[in-house]
């Protein structure tokens, strides 16, 4: 089996986040609130985004930052 993980805080595989993305998640909050991913250290975000597709990654988004990062990441792309 190939269990790739795209949020290691919650234990998320990459096959849990498309089954999101099939059933209606367009968005990284959406994700969030399916299934938590995203939602602790918020180092997974842009591997959920790149999962969305489409140029969900936020355009200004400061290099390197902790904490408020994903509530802004989460914002942006609402
Ligand atoms: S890896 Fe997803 S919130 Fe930390």
């Amino acid at each position: 089996m190939n269990r790739v993980y795209v949020c290691s805080c919650f234990g998320v595989t990459e096959q849990q986040v498309k089954q999101h993305v099939e059933n209606g998640a367009c968005t990284p909050r959406q994700v969030a609130s399916a299934c938590k991913a995203g939602t602790d250290c918020g180092s997974c975000v842009r591997r959920i985004q790149a999962l969305l597709g489409r140029g969900a990654v936020p355009r200004r988004e400061p290099a390197v930052q902790k904490g408020p990062v994903l509530a802004a990441a989460l914002d942006e792309a609402a």
